[in-house]
């Protein structure tokens, strides 16, 4: 393949993870004779500080004119306690979503047997869980009516038909190429929006007979995920119980910072680790890289480069086994190995594969 690559670092830790992010995609691209270029574009604070916009016109056209995206991460803590703040590093992400029409972002919950003992839950709990969330992204509340003053706000949950329909599908579809389980996470004892989810997908289940498909309640799905997570294989949920609930599940694995995630939909999909941009850390070459790693090892996949994504996995298996790891998930007394250092050896790994 000949692959075009739009590179959006973003803030904080971004540029540093980005960088081994590109050279593992380069080493892969190599090794198995594809081309790959990139363009690089600005995002989030840093697009603020240069033109005043998180997510500038350039940056959405060399998105349109790439075949995937390559994101790292934004927000800048200048932002975070000022609630009179007329533009907003975030922003930026959520004009990308919309403009590339993102509307399933699909979120991986896996565990790493190394990393169990990293986990708030007991290890029998989480060990053998492995499920991914779909989460719909351009839709709900983020995108809803809103209105603000100093008495009253509000936010709408507005989903229609044809957005929900289309979420259903690729989660139908993903459980389909899984275990064939699908849980379908709402909130239809209080709201309309929810109950229309409800109806739809019952009204498709039977366009998918292969698959075991349940509904859950939000509240319920947020406690079963701690206290059985392998009961789930494939979830599907709206844009605000998404985001709550990917953050819970990247937590019970031990491991938030390995976590990617792909965003796809009706333009250039979107490969990003599911963290933020850590601003404590900033060159300071401690932030772990392997989630965006990872999101390039979804990249491939996504391109049905099977092989690529493998050699990605097997490659951060063997140096999280090999104990070359950013010093939050070290193991107490070993060498702590800085950003550069993880996927230079990645690097190195997959050229001698
Ligand atoms: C996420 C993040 C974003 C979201 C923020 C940064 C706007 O939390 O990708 O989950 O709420 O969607
Ligand atoms: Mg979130």
């Amino acid at each position: 393949m000949d692959f075009k690559i739009a590179v959006l670092a973003g803030d904080g830790i971004g540029p540093e993870i980005s960088k081994q992010g590109v050279d593992v995609m380069s080493a892969v691209c190599a090794k198995f004779g594809h081309k790959v270029s990139y363009k690089e574009a600005i995002c989030g604070a840093a697009a603020i500080d240069a033109v005043g916009d998180p997510f500038p016109e350039d940056t959405f056209q060399a998105c349109m004119e790439a075949d995937a995206v390559l994101f790292s991460a934004v927000g800048d803590p200048k932002f975070d306690n000022d609630p009179t703040a007329k533009v907003r590093p975030e922003q930026g992400l959520l004009a990308m979503r919309k403009k590339l029409g993102l509307f399933a972002n699909i979120r991986p919950v896996e565990t790493f047997d190394c990393l169990i003992h990293k986990s708030p839950l007991r290890e029998d709990l989480v060990r053998g869980a492995d499920f991914i969330c779909i989460r719909e992204l351009t839709g709900g509340m983020y995108f809803g009516e809103k209105y603000q003053d100093n008495d009253k706000a509000y936010d709408t949950n507005y989903y229609t038909r044809g957005e929900i329909e289309r979420i259903l599908k690729v989660g139908f579809e993903y459980a389909r190429r899984r275990g064939r389980h699908l849980t379908v996470v709402d909130k239809a004892n209080v709201l309309a929006s929810s109950r229309l989810w409800r109806q739809v997908a019952q009204e498709m289940e039977s366009s998918y007979p292969d698959v075991r498909t349940d509904y859950m309640y939000v509240d319920n799905a947020a406690m079963r995920m701690i206290q059985e997570p392998t009961f789930f294989d494939v979830m599907v949920t709206e844009n605000t119980f998404g985001d709550i609930l990917t953050d819970e599940g990247s937590c019970i694995t031990g491991s938030m910072g390995l976590l990617p995630s792909a965003s796809t939909g009706e333009h250039t999909p979107v490969f990003e680790p599911i963290h933020g941009s850590w601003p404590q850390a900033k060159g300071l070459n401690i932030a772990n890289p392997l989630a965006q790693i990872l999101s390039v090892a979804m990249l491939f996949e996504y391109f049905d480069c099977k092989e690529e994504g493998a050699l990605i996995r097997k490659a951060v298996k063997a140096s999280l086994d090999a104990n070359v790891r950013t010093p939050e998930i070290q193991v107490e007394g070993g060498a702590k190995y800085g950003t550069k250092e993880v996927g230079a050896w990645i690097v190195d790994y997959i050229n001698r594969a």
